[in-house]
């Protein structure tokens, strides 16, 4: 291919461009910037182990239900509770405090105990602290492990994603009182 055929294609890509350019697509409020501008390195993954603790008892519980099951309503389907849960580094109340699980989780299924669970963990230990992970998935409470997606972050966990597995490690039948073990699996910068 000689030169006589290449340097009409150049000027039509030219062309091309000049036009791309000025079109109604050339916006000023939103532009591609390079990763490192934000200071963004290699991608990490995290393993975070807490204990999450679910108090209905007592006069301060953590977990108070908004919206109590419509009538009608098998199985509780339909129930809201909004949480503000301690997340600690032992399976005990009194062990060191990390952060919170502050949220919400629903009944939404009809048949058996399936939870959506949309809930923030705040972190307030060492470097962690004031950043976040959000949770949000499907929780079918009696099975023995129950895994949902991290669908984001802030603070040191941004750009977040990954996954939480959720196993109880203590449930009162009585009080509804319940302490679960989160694994978190992040992948962050
Ligand atoms: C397109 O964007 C460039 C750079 O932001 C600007 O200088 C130019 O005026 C814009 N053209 C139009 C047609 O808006
Ligand atoms: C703007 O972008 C859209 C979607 O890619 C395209 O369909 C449209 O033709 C573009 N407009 C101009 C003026 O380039
Ligand atoms: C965490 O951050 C808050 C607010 O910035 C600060 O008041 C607190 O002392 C910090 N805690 C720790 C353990 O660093």
């Amino acid at each position: 291919m000689g030169m006589s055929s290449v340097l009409p294609n150049i000027l039509i890509i030219f062309i091309f461009l000049t036009i791309s350019a000025t079109g109604e697509n050339n916006t000023t409020f939103a532009k591609p910037i390079n990763t490192k501008k934000l200071g963004l390195g290699k991608q990490k993954l995290t393993h975070l182990q807490v204990y999450w603790h679910d108090i209905l008892s007592g006069q301060k519980p953590t977990a108070v239900p908004v919206m109590t099951p419509p009538k009608g309503s098998e199985s509780g389907f339909g129930s809201v509770s909004m949480i503000d849960d301690p997340l600690t580094q032992g399976p005990e109340l009194s062990s060191k405090l990390i952060g919170r699980a502050q949220g919400l989780y629903g009944l939404a299924s009809q048949e058996g105990v399936n939870l959506l669970m949309a809930m923030n963990f705040v972190f307030i230990e060492g470097k962690y602290n004031g950043s976040t992970i959000t949770v949000f998935g499907r929780n079918a409470v009696f099975d023995k492990v129950r895994e949902m997606p991290v669908i984001g972050g802030s603070g040191l966990f941004r750009y977040a994603r990954g996954y939480v597995q959720a196993t109880t490690h203590n449930f009162d039948s009585k009080t509804g009182d319940a302490v679960v073990e989160y694994n978190v699996y992040v992948m962050h910068y």
